[in-house]
């Protein structure tokens, strides 16, 4: 986290990163070329494995512009309401969802919400 909001910072790339039972969903903004050359890092990092581009658009507006990585590890709970907001049964639907875009999106700003409250 260190080392990823020193680079962020300094490379004018904002966003958020959340864990949930070993695994991670990120959501990097910024300048195209600094964040498929940082995606391409990331996607290497022997750390981790299976790393899924959910998706890829241009933003009018950032939705973290004061967070060079905001992070929150997501408890059962924080899942549970999850699953009510987005009227899932399964976290894992998440995966198969139809449009992973709206999900993903809906995902971030909902817990983006319950992030810049803490
Ligand atoms: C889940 C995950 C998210 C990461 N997010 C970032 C990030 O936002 N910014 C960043 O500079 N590095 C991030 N990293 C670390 C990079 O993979 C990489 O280690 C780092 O950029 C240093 O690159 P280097 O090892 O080639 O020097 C992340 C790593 C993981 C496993």
């Amino acid at each position: 986290m260190k080392v990823s909001r020193k680079f962020n910072l300094e490379n004018n790339i904002t966003g958020c990163l959340l864990y949930y039972k070993r695994e991670f969903l990120q959501i990097l903004e910024g300048e195209e070329t600094v964040i498929l050359e940082l995606y391409h890092r990331i996607e290497e990092d022997k750390r981790h494995h299976h790393v899924t581009l959910l998706y890829n658009e241009k933003l009018e507006v950032k939705a973290f512009p004061n967070w060079s990585m905001a992070y929150k590890e997501l408890t059962d709970d924080d899942v549970d309401k999850l699953k009510v907001h987005l009227n899932l049964n399964e976290f894992t639907s998440l995966i198969s969802a139809i449009d992973t875009s709206t999900i993903s999106k809906k995902l971030f700003l909902y817990f983006s919400q319950s992030i810049l409250k803490d």
